[in-house]
């Protein structure tokens, strides 16, 4: 079940430098320049300008000259694989690609280390007159740190959209990224199921778990860890506490690597006490066959509403059974009851970024009254890369809800889910590769119970 041991991907990003793996230089090469020919083609241009800005340093409110980490913005990173801060990549229709990379000052040298720049590309200093050269020529600015640039909105939604589009579909270099990123969340996962245990805290876990994300190679975490164990298990996005597992919780883990701005997004939920109770089994059951069902639909042409709606109509049912529902599955969907324990969507795109381009599908229009409200419109096509994550949890806050209590007063039993207020939450998350005629579970490697 574990993969094998540590992964040679030791070098961490540092400014302006291009992010590579054994073997994948030429193949990083190849996939940067198809990546912009694809995007110059959809966008097909006659004498418009594109600007991608690299982003911006954040500064943390009040805390002198601190910033938050610096993370590339994804548009920026997708099309020069660069991670450092100061470039812009401009394109212009006539004269083709030009790569602005800001050289490394002797005070970032001093505090943050690094050599002189040996830069291919040309300086930053140099765009101020590559832009002056095309005044008046509408342009969008995609990507972030660009502001004082006016950026046409129509142009600029056509622009992103079509390189969202070609963003979605995983090359070589991006797959072989992730796949590395689901292995090290795999050996992360193995790694800590020793320390289940009742009287371990989440925060013990929490920090086994990254310092094995670490060692395995990732170069950040895909997104702030989540662990809750008992009733915090039923909080979505839990953040690990001091609080001790006690005999008879659940566990929940959701958490992901990253590697070379790629990302894993795993969740499992395990018993404390290493067996689940005849409650727990049943319902732990009935998310695995939501997950297993929503994997099956996943195939080139399905609409992501239908593969929510696939685990939806299984939990539906399953909840019918366990007795916590009352009705027909389809109409205890059409009418929300079921999200009373399932309030979030089957999942996301993932990739580039724990969000990557997933979105909606061009002239779709979110639907904001919508509950839960699907974070993925379109579509499924071969290479897109999707959470798949059903999940059961009991939310005092949601059980509470007057609105929902008179809604869905004969659908659900609330003597019953008040009887389980303490009970928690479980959520099963894969990640998962649309082939040609249907889907790889990339993360099936990681242990679902022992
Ligand atoms: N891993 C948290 C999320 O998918 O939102
Ligand atoms: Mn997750
Ligand atoms: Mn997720």
């Amino acid at each position: 079940m574990q993969p094998e041991g540590c992964l040679d991907c030791s070098v961490r990003p540092t400014r302006g430098m291009t992010l590579t793996m054994p073997g994948l230089e030429s193949a990083l090469a190849e996939q940067l320049e198809r990546r912009r020919r694809a995007a110059a083609e959809a966008w097909s241009l006659r004498d418009e300008v594109i600007l991608i800005g690299f982003g911006k340093r954040i500064s943390i409110p009040g805390r002198g000259d601190r910033t938050y980490p610096f993370r590339a913005h994804s548009e920026y990173l997708y099309l020069t694989d660069r991670e450092g801060p100061g470039g812009i990549l401009a394109f212009d229709p006539l004269t083709g690609w030009m790569d602005f990379v800001a050289p490394t000052t002797r005070e970032e040298r001093l505090w943050e280390g690094g050599s002189p720049t040996d830069l291919e590309e040309a300086s930053v200093d140099a765009f101020g007159s590559w832009l002056a050269a095309r005044q008046g020529r509408k342009t969008a600015c995609l990507g972030d740190g660009l502001d004082e640039i006016v950026s046409d909105p129509i142009l600029e939604t056509f622009v992103r959209e079509a390189l969202n589009e070609i963003r979605r579909r995983k090359d070589e270099v991006g797959l072989a990224r992730m796949r590395q990123a689901e292995l090290v969340t795999c050996v992360g996962f193995a790694a800590v199921r020793s320390s289940i245990q009742p009287g371990r805290t989440e925060r013990e876990l929490q920090i086994e778990l990254e310092a094995e994300f670490y060692r395995q190679g990732a170069d950040f975490l895909a997104f702030d860890t989540i662990v809750g164990g008992g009733p915090n298990s039923a909080v979505l996005h839990f953040p690990p506490s001091t609080r001790r597992f006690q005999e008879g919780d659940l566990v929940l883990i959701d958490a992901g690597a990253e590697i070379r701005g790629y990302a894993s997004d795993i969740t499992r939920t395990y018993p404390a006490s290493g067996t689940f109770n005849p409650e727990q089994a049943e319902l732990h059951a009935i998310v695995r066959e939501a997950n297993r069902v929503a994997t099956l639909s996943c195939r080139p042409g399905t609409e992501w509403r239908d593969v929510h709606r696939a685990a939806s109509l299984v939990l539906a049912e399953g909840l019918v059974s366990f007795g916590l529902l009352f009705g027909e599955p389809e109409s205890l969907v059409d009418s929300g009851a079921v999200h009373i324990f399932f309030p979030h969507g089957i999942g996301h795109m993932v990739g580039l970024g724990i969000r990557d381009a997933g979105g909606l599908l061009p002239g779709r229009v979110s639907n904001t009254n919508e509950f839960p409200r699907l974070r993925v419109d379109l579509p499924l096509l071969p290479g897109y890369t999707m959470t798949i994550e059903p999940g059961f949890y009991v939310v005092p806050a949601l059980l509470g809800d007057q609105d929902f209590r008179e809604r869905h007063r004969r659908d659900v039993n609330w003597d019953r889910a008040a009887r389980m207020v303490s009970f928690g939450g479980i959520r099963i998350e894969d990640n998962v590769l649309v082939t040609t005629d249907g889907c790889e579970v990339l993360t099936s490697n990681v242990p679902l119970i022992d």
